[in-house]
């Protein structure tokens, strides 16, 4: 039983690459993104399953949110740390930055959004949608790690794949949202169906559409990603290095 797994997404994570895939078990929900790996990250053992795939091939509105929770919990995972790479709407909120949101306004459509079937009606409590205990480990391991976090994003997740217009960013801006990403929904929904602690890193790797002068560069948004990730990765080993501390 593996009590952490680490969903990532596009940056991918580069201390993962060794880890072993597990025996996949069968879920009813069809097949996850890729089996999950399992490795070692400072005498923690943890999963790690790519959102995306590996090599990356799934859109976002492609991938099988509900199988991945479902394998994932069927493993004996307790928390999931997400990691999501992000649009920025809002100072702080500029490219370069890791933000732990708060909180999720959802604009996906046509997505398995749920567990609950025709014979099991769910309501779960959602209020507040990232996990607050993960959340805080996180702060207090960046700002040991003399690593900034910007605390606090309204997560606006959107259908994609294509990137937003200047107008719905204006509107989403409306609504509060200070970051624009693909794929926190129905991911996080899905892990509090299934009774899972989760929080989120959100890397910032570009200005939202319109809130800069150039258009969306894929290029510039890897070479912020990579660099961003080095950070993240530093973050990660010494959040573990206090989950064992606090066993
Ligand atoms: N919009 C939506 N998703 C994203 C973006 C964006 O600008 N950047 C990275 N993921």
């Amino acid at each position: 039983m593996t009590e952490f797994a680490i969903i990532c997404g596009s940056a991918g994570l580069e201390f993962a690459t060794g880890f072993a895939p597990v025996t996949c078990p069968h879920s009813r929900y069809g097949t996850p993104s890729e089996a999950p790996r399992v490795g070692d990250i400072e005498g923690v053992e943890v999963l790690v399953l790519a959102r995306h795939g590996v090599p990356h091939h799934l859109a976002p509105h492609l991938v099988n949110y509900r199988a991945n929770l479902d394998v994932l919990s069927q493993l004996g995972v307790r928390r999931i740390l997400a990691l999501n790479t992000v649009g920025g709407i809002h100072p702080p909120a500029a490219a370069g930055a890791i933000v732990v949101p708060h909180q999720i306004v959802d604009y996906t459509w046509g997505r398995e959004h749920t567990f609950a079937d025709a014979a099991e009606l769910l309501h779960v409590e959602f209020s507040d949608p990232f996990d607050a205990g993960m959340r805080q480990r996180l702060l207090a391991a960046a700002s040991l790690a003399g690593i900034e976090l910007v605390d606090g994003g309204v997560y606006g997740c959107t259908q994609g794949p294509r990137f937003e217009t200047a107008a719905e960013i204006d509107r989403m801006d409306r609504d509060g949202c200070t970051l624009v990403g693909m794929t926190a929904m129905p991911e996080a929904a899905l892990a509090r169906e299934k009774g899972l602690a989760y929080g989120s890193l959100a890397l910032v790797v570009n200005p939202a559409a319109g809130r800069a002068e150039n258009a969306i560069d894929l290029e510039v948004i890897a070479a912020v990603s990579r660099e961003g990730m080095r950070r993240v990765e530093q973050l990660l080993r010494v959040f573990f290095q206090r989950e064992v501390g606090a066993h």
